[in-house]
């Protein structure tokens, strides 16, 4: 009974010092940014604020693709103790913003023109009712393979351009010996590599009718069931260590030539610059087979939470310095994404990341740039999550691709 009594007395006390540790001048920002690539990245941020004299307040949730974060920040509202700022993706932002509880930042953002800078498919994200509400880190994109260069040469393997030839590369390093495929089971992990197989699989047009349309026919279509064969050669080919990996010790499997190909966003390359590995030379960075011209996107941005009315001081620097030009090349030559702003020059930036920005802005101009189903931006969170749960089912084999087909339409019926 004393040791309860103590033990809980120093949890209170620890909680305590931590909330008062928060200074008036400090930023408490809540992110899951904590892989060692994510890390690298987020210093450049903290770095920045500090030259400023902003005082930083790391508030870490891991857990990739920010679904732990999401859960950490509802109970922080719901205690009425929200952070100051929020990584946050696509439609949960729209979400805060409809509840209001996201501060307006328009005075800032129309001091520095982002209007004229940010482009629209990020801005319906970061904007509201006419109100700027979170501000734009960066573009991601999830349709991206990255493969050990050593691997693939060792073996004869020329860069898959087609599902055919990635399914002939995948043989050739089973046969070899080689995982063909290195994956981490996660729910959003499964579904980040169907991002990119379904738009394969049903072409773009067929991607926006099934996940942005949300789309019936289009759900329960042979195209989708096609995805779901996909889904299920890609299972055939991960080593049998693949549930519950992390992403970043999937990357780390090909940055050791442990494993062949990766299908993941383009954060994994913040993981083999981090491990010192150099694009061209030691890994490849190529659009998921099939999907060249096509860009499924999600950006990061800090959704800033009203305290009280007004904007604070540490708010406004802290959205001003992600908007910044040279922030927005500093930190996403590290992070492996491309800048929010479409006027920051690519020349920081390795091969992997000017072929990120110039496909990018084709796709924009083009009409073949999507909101990532899987990282929050073709549709809100309940259709998000019973995607998850279909994709996930049939990636551990408890649908066949007919069954899963089916409940994927059911389940979105349902969510949306
Ligand atoms: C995404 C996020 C990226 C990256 C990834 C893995 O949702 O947009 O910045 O961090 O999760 O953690």
């Amino acid at each position: 009974m004393r040791i309860f009594t103590k033990t809980k007395a120093a949890v209170v006390g620890a909680l305590l010092a931590s909330t008062s540790m928060v200074q008036a001048s400090d930023v408490e920002v809540l992110h899951w940014w904590t892989s060692g690539g994510e890390a690298a990245a987020l210093n450049v941020l903290k770095q920045d604020l500090e030259s400023q004299s902003v005082g930083w307040q790391d508030m870490p949730v891991a857990g990739g693709g920010g679904e732990q974060a999401m859960t950490v920040l509802r109970a922080r509202v719901t205690a009425g103790n929200p952070p100051t700022a929020v990584q946050a993706l696509g439609f949960d932002i729209l979400d805060w913003a409809n509840q209001g509880a996201l501060a307006d930042l328009n005075e800032v953002a129309a001091k520095e023109g982002w209007d004229a800078v940010v482009p629209d498919a990020l801005k319906a994200f970061a904007k509201a009712d006419g109100k700027w509400v979170s501000a734009p880190v960066n573009v991601h994109s999830t349709n991206w393979v990255w493969a050990n260069k050593a691997v693939l040469d060792a073996n004869g393997i020329a860069q898959p351009t087609s599902w055919d030839d990635f399914v002939s590369a995948v043989e050739a390093l089973k046969a070899a010996g080689v995982t063909p495929i290195a994956h981490g089971g996660q729910a959003w992990q499964d579904a980040t590599v169907f991002d990119a197989v379904a738009m394969g699989a049903l072409g773009p047009d067929g991607y926006k009718a099934a996940f942005i349309d949300l789309d019936s026919a289009t759900l329960g279509s042979d195209a989708m069931k096609t995805a779901f064969d996909r889904m299920a050669f890609i299972r055939d080919n991960v080593d049998d260590n693949f549930s519950g990996r992390d992403w970043n010790l999937a990357t780390a499997m090909v940055i050791n030539g442990e494993a062949g190909f990766q299908m993941m966003g383009d954060w994994a390359k913040g993981e083999f610059l981090n491990a010192g590995k150099v694009p061209g030379e030691d890994f490849l960075c190529f659009r998921f087979p099939g999907t060249a011209e096509q860009v499924t996107f999600n950006a990061d941005q800090f959704m800033m939470f009203d305290q009280g009315g007004e904007v604070s001081t540490e708010q406004a620097a802290l959205a001003s310095a992600i908007l910044s030009p040279s922030f927005q090349s500093a930190f996403n030559v590290v992070k492996g994404s491309v800048p929010a702003r479409t006027d920051v020059s690519d020349a920081d930036f390795d091969a992997c990341g000017k072929q990120g920005m110039k496909d990018l802005a084709a796709a924009a101009s083009s009409g073949n740039l999507f909101g990532s189903m899987a990282h929050g931006h073709a549709a809100p969170a309940s259709v998000k999550n019973a995607v998850y749960d279909v994709v996930t089912a049939h990636f551990n084999g408890e649908y066949d691709s007919e069954t899963a087909v089916q409940e994927l339409v059911d389940a979105v019926e349902i969510a949306k």
